[in-house]
């Protein structure tokens, strides 16, 4: 009684590997699996994940003009700084000041070398350190932007593989016209075809 009991078992784990092995290789040959559509998703097109900043800040004092490089003191130096406070000067077209209540050129470029900005204190700064001169107004901003609470951080957190590089106001702002232009928005995520399918069974939300 005891002897067959064990032969039988013996014969059922045969069994039951012998299925768990064709379970197997059904699964390895896909047997059941219908035919998967895959959508082609596209590619993205770059300007939606560019790191580009929209500005490109000036890195010295120069200004060109009928297709010719001039440093501002070219000129500045024989024109005497005027305190008028205007917004538009017919010889820098480029520049419309639309700044608020900040409407006066000096409050940020240097009063007696135009090829200097200043800073908070009054004192010159160069134009590669421009955010110096917004701090005088936007002191809760700027220490926005030195954590990183405001703006953005270009490069690699892994040190080893590049250089982070913290990008300054003026690529975002224009400073005579700072608002930030509205932007295009991007195109909605293409989402998996079978999630696809789920959705287009969903009731229309009210
Ligand atoms: C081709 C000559 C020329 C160059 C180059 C030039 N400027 Fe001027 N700029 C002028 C003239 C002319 C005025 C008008 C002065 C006036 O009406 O009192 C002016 C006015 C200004 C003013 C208004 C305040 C003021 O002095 O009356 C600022 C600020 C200024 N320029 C900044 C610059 C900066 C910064 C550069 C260099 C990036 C530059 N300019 C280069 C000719 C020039
Ligand atoms: C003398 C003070 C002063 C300085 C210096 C100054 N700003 Fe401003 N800024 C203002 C005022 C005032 C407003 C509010 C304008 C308004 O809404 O009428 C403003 C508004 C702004 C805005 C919001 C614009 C909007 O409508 O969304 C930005 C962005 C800005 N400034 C950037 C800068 C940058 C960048 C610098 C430095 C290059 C700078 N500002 C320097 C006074 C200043
Ligand atoms: C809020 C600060 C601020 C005010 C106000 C301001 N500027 Fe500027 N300006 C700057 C900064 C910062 C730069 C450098 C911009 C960059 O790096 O792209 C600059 C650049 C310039 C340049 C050279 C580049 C260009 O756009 O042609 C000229 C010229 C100039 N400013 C003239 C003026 C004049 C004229 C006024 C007054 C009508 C004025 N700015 C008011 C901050 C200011
Ligand atoms: C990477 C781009 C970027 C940089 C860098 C950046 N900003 Fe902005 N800033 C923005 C955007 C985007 C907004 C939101 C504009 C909107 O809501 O219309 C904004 C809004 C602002 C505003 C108005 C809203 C507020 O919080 O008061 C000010 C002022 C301002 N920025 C100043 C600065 C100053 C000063 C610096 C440098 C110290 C700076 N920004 C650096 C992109 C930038």
């Amino acid at each position: 009684m005891k002897a067959t009991n064990q032969n039988e078992s013996k014969q059922y784990l045969w069994w039951i590997s012998f299925v768990f092995c064709l379970l197997a290789l059904s699964f390895f040959f896909d047997v059941w699996g219908g035919k998967r559509i895959v959508k082609n998703n596209g590619s993205v097109e770059k300007k939606y994940f560019s790191t580009e900043t929209v500005r490109t800040p000036l890195k010295e004092p120069k200004l060109l003009k009928e297709g010719e490089w001039y440093r501002c003191n070219d000129c500045h130096q024989s024109i005497a700084p005027s305190d008028v406070k205007k917004s538009f000067f017919s010889a820098h077209e480029s520049v419309n000041l639309e700044h608020g209540v900040n409407n006066h050129c000096l409050s940020c470029h240097s009063r007696d070398n135009r090829e200097f900005l200043v800073d908070s204190h009054g004192d010159d700064i160069d134009f590669t350190r421009s955010e110096l001169s917004c701090i005088k107004c936007h002191g809760v901003v700027y220490n926005d932007w030195v954590s990183g609470a405001h703006g953005r951080i270009n490069g690699y957190w892994d040190k080893t593989k590049g250089a982070a590089e913290k990008v300054t106001c003026v690529a975002c702002h224009d400073p005579h016209a700072p608002q930030f232009k509205s932007m295009e928005p991007s195109p909605a995520p293409v989402i998996l075809n079978y999630l696809n399918s789920i959705v287009q069974k969903d009731e229309p939300h009210e």
